[in-house]
């Protein structure tokens, strides 16, 4: 096993598909049932052996740090009540991971929150996961990409199929078969419908070797001025192997209100103690 331990949470961005909501609580602070998103994607870290984490944060992020520290006052209320089992379990996630905090002090792209990650995993092969895509699958789609990095030691990037008249709102990527692997060749960020070379959408995990950094440091900043991560990777993937993973699983673009809802209703259908509830209250609506 390759000593895969680090990964990056970029979680300043705006969230403005999600206002008002996120204008006071950073959108990765959003609960799925009872859960905030951010913990969802710690907990697949932590599935995966990644017990590193470090989170690019922005403004008006502080309730992330606070989610994930140790709560004195909380702890000594809640087992004063009687309640010290509801602390563990609040409290598990954030003894198991080893959580750092950096700030993006400009919200200048997705490879750039990358890249200001950069002095902090060094010269090491890293993770970077994006909480608002929810993944809800068997095996955790960060075990999916490192089973993969793990035979071939390369950079592997987590893909799902989108319908063909959707291609335009993601990175899409070029590939081929090697060997019975996806080798990928290039990549295109929201490309037009028309040139789109697959329908193979990355979907927010990642595992890259170090190498990505120096072609996020060439970047000059791409559509909306932001510095692009999918650019980045682009040329990456000319100059070494880059592999896609199709993701087994559920998939969940929480950031915005329609995912979000699809999420909370999917993951309460499968609660033990929510599903029957809510389905009772699904059969009385007029749909
Ligand atoms: P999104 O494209 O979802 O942008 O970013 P956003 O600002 O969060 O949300 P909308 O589109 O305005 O609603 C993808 C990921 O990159 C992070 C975001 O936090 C999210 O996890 N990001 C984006 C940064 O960390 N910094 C940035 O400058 C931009």
């Amino acid at each position: 096993m390759t000593d895969l331990r680090k990964v990056v949470f970029p979680v300043a961005g705006m969230g403005t598909r999600f206002l008002p909501a996120t204008k006071a609580t950073p959108k990765e602070m959003l609960p799925i049932l009872d859960k905030p998103l951010i913990q969802y994607g710690v907990e697949e870290a932590l599935s995966a052996g990644m017990k590193d984490v470090i989170m690019v944060t922005g403004r008006g992020k502080r309730a992330i740090e606070d989610h994930f520290d140790i709560s004195v006052e909380l702890e000594a209320n809640l087992r004063s009540a009687g309640k010290g089992d509801l602390y563990e379990q609040v409290s598990q996630v954030a003894r198991m991971a080893n959580i750092a905090y950096i700030r993006q002090k400009e919200p200048k792209g997705l490879g750039h929150a990358v890249l200001c990650a950069r002095d902090w995993v060094g010269d090491e092969c890293f993770g970077v996961s994006l909480a608002d895509e929810l993944m809800v699958s068997e095996k955790s789609a960060l075990s999916q990409l490192r089973d993969l990095h793990e035979k071939t030691g390369a950079s592997v990037v987590g893909l799902v199929r989108v319908p063909a008249d959707k291609v335009s709102r993601y990175g899409i990527v070029a590939a081929h078969d090697e060997d019975g692997l996806l080798r990928i060749d290039r990549l295109v960020e929201k490309p037009a419908i028309a040139d789109a070379p697959s329908d193979m959408a990355l979907m927010g995990r990642y595992i890259f070797t170090p190498r990505l950094f120096d072609y996020l440091e060439k970047q000059t900043p791409g559509s909306l001025s932001e510095i692009q991560l999918t650019d980045a990777m682009d040329g990456l993937a000319k100059e070494e192997p880059m592999y896609g993973v199709i993701l087994d699983g559920a998939r969940f673009d929480a950031g915005n209100p329609v995912g979000f809802l699809q999420a909370n209703i999917a993951l309460g259908l499968n609660h033990p103690d929510y599903a029957e509830a809510l389905k009772q209250f699904i059969r009385t609506l007029p749909i």
